[in-house]
Order: C-alpha cells, then structure tokens, then sequence
C-alpha cells in the first residue's frame, strides 16, 4: 500500500456518494429481529418504564403490532412471556395453552409472513425467577432438560418457527434437538443463546418479563464477563449438538466475541443488543445528551461489522424508519 503523500484516505471521504461506495457494513431490515413481552388479558398494553416505547402486550395487541412489523419488512420477532401465576416447576411455560403458546398461534393464523420464535427458558415462569428446577437453592442441570424439552414441544405444537433456549443449561441444545427430531419437528431451527454472559445489562428486560430471580444470581449457569476463550467452547458445543444459529449476548461489550464466534466458526451467528443497553441510548437521548438515532445506528453498524449476521433489538422498528429516510 502506497502512504501519504501518494495515498491519502480522505479522497473518499469526500462526498456521500463516494461514501456509499466504500461502504463496508450495511444494515438493513433483513438483519432485524424485534423482541415483544406478551401477557394475559386483553385490550392492554403496558409501557415497560426502563425500556421507553416497548410494552408488554395482551394477545389482541400483539397481534397488532406483529402486522405493523410485517409491514415494516421486519423478519422475525421474538416473544417473551409473563404468565397468569408462576409457581417453582414454572408450569405455565410448557401448558398447551400457555402465554406463548396462544400468541404464537395468534400470529401464525393472522400474520403468518412474520417469523416467531420463542425463548425457550424457565425464569418467566417460576416463583424463584431461576432458569432452571431448584434443589437446596442450587439450579439443578439435568432435570431442568426435561422442563426445556417440554416447553419446546408445546410451542412447536402451537407452530413456532424458531425455538430460542436461552437457560444456559449444558445439553440443553442436543437434548431439545433429539426431541423435536422425535416428533417430527425436524425443520424447525434451533437458534442458541450460546454465550450469555451473566450480564448486569439484562436488569430493564427483568422488569418487562417480571422475571428477576428472588435469591441469589445466575452465576452458577451464564457465563463471565471475563471469558472469551470459554464462549468459543460454548459455541462448538452449541454447533456440536444442533444448533443452526448461534448467539452472543449482550452484544455492545462482547464484540470481541461476535467477532471470534463469526471467524472461528463457519455459522450464522446472532447477536442480542439487550435492554440495558437499549435502555441507556433512550436515557440519554430523552436527556437531549446524545442523538438517539445516530447513537442507535451506529451501535447497531458496530454489532454487524463485528460479524453479527442477525441482531435481536428493540431498536428495530426506529432503525427501520431511520434507515428509510
Ligand atoms: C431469559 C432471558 C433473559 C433475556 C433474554 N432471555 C434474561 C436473563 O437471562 O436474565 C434478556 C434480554 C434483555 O435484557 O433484553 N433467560
């Protein structure tokens, strides 16, 4: 490569077109993924305080806003669900007419273009707010496979297109694998939450999902910050065991790690801009400190040129209208 004088890199800076044409990261509305919490009853929709423009919908609504985001081009949402009562084996994750099991066929029936995938997990769900069943206040691997298994099966009863584990369980992967397989559910696709980290930036979605565990943390199960070597390990399990789509979540502080998943493996891979980090933008911005969609974009440009290939944002429906103008 030549250097300055003879190669001097603001040439094309110079103007919007040149721009556009050394332009390496694009996002687009293909990359999108738009997360909504689901409750019972109807005629509701209750604005999550932390999380400024996103609501915890009853069915009705949520049909509602699944049509405004197939109009928008989004691909996929992902739901999240609160239940009516949450008890310790989280019985409502796995009913056949759960919270989530009646909006996914809610939308499937009425907005059927949309792609809906579900999180797979049990902290919505039970009373301690744990991922997993509870003996002597550990959270017990093995046999919260059972519960995952279930809850897989029942949303593929109701026709989801994508489960999502997210419990950070070990096996949970082959294990829910093996089990659609069984039932003849063998196209639908896996995406794993892969390296969750055990991440303070999760505290708004706590108060959208009611879902904050009552003793204790989730330490013992999603992974440390500290790690990156061991999201690598995570992932080729993950991939080992069925996974389709691989995840790293959060996304803004573990960039580092959507770029090794990207380069090591050769797998689509997602990546959760969580709700603190959503959070964060949409205080500032309501501060006047910061400019709300060129800070949004940006972080969003910054989690695809990582390597993500899909992000799962709150953000999307903004940067839809934003990439748009
Ligand atoms: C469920 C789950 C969580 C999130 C997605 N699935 C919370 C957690 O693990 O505590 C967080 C999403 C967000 O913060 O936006 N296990």
């Amino acid at each position: 490569m030549s250097v300055f004088p003879i190669y001097r890199p603001r040439r094309l800076r110079a103007n919007e077109n040149l721009r556009r044409l050394v332009r390496e990261t694009h996002l687009s509305v293909d990359d999108l993924i738009y997360p909504m919490f689901v409750v019972h009853g109807e005629n509701t929709a209750i604005e999550i305080s932390s999380m400024p423009g996103c609501y915890q919908y009853s069915i009705d609504k949520l049909v509602i806003a699944a049509q405004e985001l197939a109009s928008l081009g989004i691909p996929a949402t992902i739901l999240f669900g609160i239940p009516a009562t949450k008890d310790s084996h989280g019985s409502e994750a796995y009913s056949e007419d759960g919270i989530i099991q009646q909006a996914v066929r809610a939308i499937k029936d009425t907005v059927p273009d949309l792609l809906v995938i579900t999180d797979v997990c049990l902290c919505e769900y039970t009373d301690h707010g744990h991922c997993g069943i509870i003996e002597d206040g550990e959270v017990l691997n093995d046999p919260t496979l059972d519960f995952l298994v279930k809850e897989s099966l029942s949303h593929a009863h109701a026709g989801v297109d994508v489960i999502a584990p997210s419990d950070m369980m070990d096996g949970r992967v082959g294990t829910i694998r093996d089990a659609l397989d069984d039932e003849g559910y063998e196209h639908i696709p896996i995406m794993a939450y892969s390296a969750k980290y055990a991440s303070a930036f999760y505290g708004p979605f706590r108060e959208a999902a009611e879902s904050a565990p009552q003793f204790g943390d989730r330490r013992s199960y999603q992974m440390d910050p500290a790690n990156a070597e061991e999201a690598l390990r995570e992932v080729t399990l993950d991939v080992e065991e069925g996974a389709d789509i691989v995840m790293v979540k959060p996304a803004l502080s573990y960039l580092d790690v959507i770029y090794q998943v990207k380069t090591e493996f050769q797998m689509p891979v997602a990546a959760y801009n969580v709700s603190g980090e959503y959070a964060m933008v949409k205080a500032a911005a309501q501060n006047g400190w910061i400019d709300e969609k060129r800070v949004a974009l940006e972080l969003l440009t910054s989690v695809k040129r990582a390597g993500a290939d899909m992000i799962l944002t709150y953000f999307a429906k903004s940067a839809v209208k934003w990439l748009d103008q």
